[in-house]
C-alpha cells in the first residue's frame, strides 16, 4: 500500500455497501453508545469523527447532543455517500426509518480527506472532540502516528480523544476471531493493534491521560476504547 492509498470500510475484497450489516454483528449498538458516552458532546463543542465512513457515529452524536457541530472526515468518497444518505433518513428528533417527532437533529458535515490531513481538512487548534472507529487498525503504523499527530493538532488544549478500534488481544478466543478482521484488512496494519500498540502511539503523539476505558468482546476480536486529553 502506498502511502496515501487507504483500505476501504468493509476491507480489501469486499464493497462497501457490505460494511453496515457487518459491523452490526459486532455489538455495534453496545460499543458506539459506549463512544458516544465518551464523547458526551455539548451544545457549543465542535466533534470530529476521522474515518467516519458510511456515518453511522457521527449520525449517534449530532442525535446525543443535535447543537454540537460534528464533523465526519473519511478519504473514501463511496462511503461519505452512504453516509449522506444515512443522515439524511434521520427523522426530526428519531432514529433511521423511525417516526418520533422533536427537535430536528440537523445532519453532520461530511468533508473529504484522509487523517493525516485532518488540521488542514478542518483546522489546526479548532475541535473540541476528536473520535475515530475502526481506523486505526486498517493503517499502517506510520499513517497510525501522522494520524495521531494530525489529531492532536486539530484538538484545542484540552480537547479530547476517543478512539474506538481493535486493541490488544488478550485471549485464545479474541485472537481466533480477530483473524477475520485481518484476511479482510491484512495483517501487516493489524497486528500492531492486537499487539497493543495504540496506548503507546497515542502518548507518543504528545496526548496525556492515556487510557483503556472499556473493552467489549466481539465476534471479530475485542475492540478497546481509549481516552486522552490534550495537554
Ligand atoms: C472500518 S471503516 C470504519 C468506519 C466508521 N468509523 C465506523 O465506525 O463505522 C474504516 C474507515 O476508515 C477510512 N480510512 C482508512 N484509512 C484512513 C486514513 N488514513 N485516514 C482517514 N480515514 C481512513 C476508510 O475509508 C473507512 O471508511
Amino acid at each position: 500500500m502506498d502511502e496515501r492509498s487507504f483500505t476501504p470500510a468493509a476491507g480489501r475484497f469486499a464493497p462497501v455497501r457490505l460494511y453496515d450489516p457487518v459491523v452490526a454483528l459486532t455489538r455495534e449498538r453496545l460499543w458506539r453508545s459506549l463512544v458516544a458516552m465518551h464523547v458526551a458532546p455539548r451544545p457549543e463543542d465542535v466533534v470530529v469523527d476521522v474515518g467516519c465512513g458510511t456515518g453511522s457515529l457521527a449520525v449517534l452524536l449530532k442525535r446525543v447532543e443535535p447543537r454540537a457541530t460534528v464533523i465526519g472526515v473519511d478519504p473514501d468518497p463511496e462511503a461519505l455517500a452512504v453516509a449522506r444518505r444515512k443522515a439524511a433518513a434521520v427523522p426530526a428528533g428519531g432514529t433511521p426509518g423511525g417516526t418520533s417527532a422533536g427537535t430536528p437533529a440537523g445532519t453532520p458535515e461530511w468533508r473529504t480527506g484522509m487523517g493525516d490531513d485532518l488540521a488542514a481538512v478542518v483546522g489546526a487548534g479548532t475541535a473540541d472532540t476528536v473520535v475515530s472507529s475502526l481506523v486505526l487498525h486498517q493503517c499502517p503504523v506510520p499513517m497510525k502516528r501522522a494520524v495521531l499527530a494530525a489529531m492532536h493538532e486539530t484538538l484545542r488544549p484540552g480537547g479530547k480523544l476517543v478512539i474506538a478500534d481493535y486493541g490488544k488481544q488478550r485471549t485464545a478466543a479474541m485472537r481466533l476471531a480477530f483473524r477475520f478482521v485481518q484476511l479482510a484488512d491484512g495483517k501487516a496494519d493489524t497486528q500492531p493493534n492486537a499487539d497493543g500498540i495504540l496506548p503507546r502511539l497515542i502518548a507518543e503523539a504528545g496526548f496525556q491521560d492515556v487510557r483503556e476505558s472499556e473493552t467489549v468482546a466481539t465476534v471479530t476480536g475485542s475492540l478497546s476504547l481509549y481516552t486522552a486529553s490534550k495537554p
